[in-house]
């Protein structure tokens, strides 16, 4: 799949075919996945993947924004003590945001090239999933991708012209 059509054709996946997404496609999609940009380099990512029905339903008790049950579940968290030790202040304000979202959407991307669908959740008790998962208290689980066989092809998107948000050398202008 070419990586443009990889970007057009990525949707959030809620509905998940009763199949274990195997240990290791999971630890190769993360590995891959870190291979991202990063403020000041800071690379603090901690990722835990969770492939058990019992544990994923307590982390749903959770996590409002997710409706639904995914087989598989990547926390995306990062130290926090590393993330300013390495990039200063701001790191806690922004750049945590900016680098679990990078990792999140290439964890995304990757799903699509093993057949897999995600979705990337934010809506969730950041407190509760911590300690579920065992993170230390400066680790900061910022975001949740769920992982899965889709259970149907998503609809095809109507490539809409995009133009509209996108200006050349001023706003307004084109
Ligand atoms: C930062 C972020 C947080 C999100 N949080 C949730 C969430 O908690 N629950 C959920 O079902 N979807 C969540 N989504 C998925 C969005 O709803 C979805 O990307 C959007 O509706 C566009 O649909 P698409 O991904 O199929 O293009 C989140 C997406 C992003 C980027």
């Amino acid at each position: 799949m070419e990586l443009k059509d990889v970007i057009i054709e990525r949707r959030s996946i809620r509905k998940y075919k009763d199949e274990q997404v195997s240990t290791d496609l999971l630890f190769k999609i993360c590995n891959l996945a870190l291979n991202a940009p990063s403020a000041s380099n800071m690379k603090a990512w901690q990722l835990v993947i969770m492939n058990e029905k019992d544990t994923i339903e307590k982390i749903k008790r959770f996590s409002p924004g997710m409706g639904f049950m995914p087989p598989a579940l990547i926390v995306v968290g990062i130290d926090q003590q590393k993330a300013v030790k390495r990039a200063g202040p701001m790191a806690n304000k922004e750049f945590i945001y900016y680098d679990a979202a990078i990792v999140a959407y290439n964890i995304c991307l990757l799903a699509l090239e093993y057949n897999l669908g995600s979705c990337i959740m934010a809506s969730f008790n950041r407190g509760a999933i911590g300690k579920f998962v065992s993170f230390p208290e400066n680790i900061c689980p910022v975001l949740m991708v769920s992982v899965g066989y889709p259970l149907k092809e998503p609809a095809k998107k109507i490539l809409k012209d995009k133009n509209d948000a996108i200006f050349l050398q001023r706003y307004e202008s084109r």
